[in-house]
């Protein structure tokens, strides 16, 4: 399997910014083993859609709404996401847990918006600092897997990434240790199988750099990674889809 480089820009980045940082990712990597894929805000993600519709880069949203459609004043729905050739979104991300109170109840509306509007959607799970430190680890990750997931048919699997992300790593500089991502990484794996009786790529998300990408991707179970900070300079981010492939 090709390890999947996906990069989240965030509320990061004009439009002209973001056209200009993605210029010059495909000018130094003008072909690549990975399969990376591009989260520009959503004002960008027209113009990027548009220009790489024939290229081997993927494109997709940071977010969907939980609703189809109707009055709900800003949001965005899976099927405006997919009619802009956009093939891809990140759900249920820490910071939308942990800023916009988005619930596990919430997330699984969103996925099954996605998955309804041919959208690959990208599941983001992780634990506090807190969590962690109360040995909870297992059980977070488990429950928001469970709850992520219910409803959603087995056929699907195919189309579902997920991404381990602690939220303790993300931005932080912090990488997680190469043992408790193994731990984590195996456990997510397993309950999956449990659920859709097939393997799910995995991603690991939390401080990744150039210098770190090389010894995450070896890790048993570490399919890619989803990248923020190193996604936003063009030199770190190449270099780790270099230094992977
Ligand atoms: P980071 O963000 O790479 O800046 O830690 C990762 C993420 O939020 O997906």
């Amino acid at each position: 399997m090709k390890p999947i480089v996906a990069a989240n820009w965030k509320m990061n980045l004009t439009l002209l910014e973001s056209h200009a940082l993605l210029e010059e990712i495909l000018n130094q990597s003008k072909s690549t083993d990975a399969k990376v894929i591009f989260f520009p805000s959503f004002i960008s993600l027209p113009s990027i859609c548009d220009k790489l519709r024939d290229a081997q880069y993927a494109v997709g949203g940071q977010n969907i709404s939980d609703k189809e459609s109707g009055a709900y004043t800003g949001e965005i729905s899976a099927s405006m996401l997919q009619s802009l050739n956009a093939h891809y979104v990140i759900i249920g991300h820490s910071e939308r847990r942990q800023f916009y109170h988005e619930n596990d109840s919430q997330i699984n509306d969103k996925i099954l918006h996605a998955l309804n509007a041919k959208l690959k959607p990208i599941v983001c799970i992780g634990e506090t600092l807190q969590e962690r430190q109360d040995d909870e680890t297992a059980l977070v990750l488990k429950r928001q897997l469970t709850a992520a997931f219910e409803n959603i048919e087995q056929n699907e699997h195919h189309n579902i990434i997920v991404a381990y992300e602690p939220v303790w790593a993300i931005g932080t500089g912090q990488t997680a240790e190469e043992n408790q991502i193994l731990e984590a990484h195996k456990l997510i794996k397993k309950t999956l199988k449990s659920i859709f009786d097939n393997n799910i790529p995995t991603l690991y998300g939390g401080s990744v750099t150039a210098d770190n990408a090389l010894s995450l991707i070896n890790i048993d179970h570490v399919d890619g990674f989803l990248i923020g900070g190193a996604s936003l300079n063009s030199e770190s981010f190449c270099q780790i889809i270099k230094n992977i492939t």
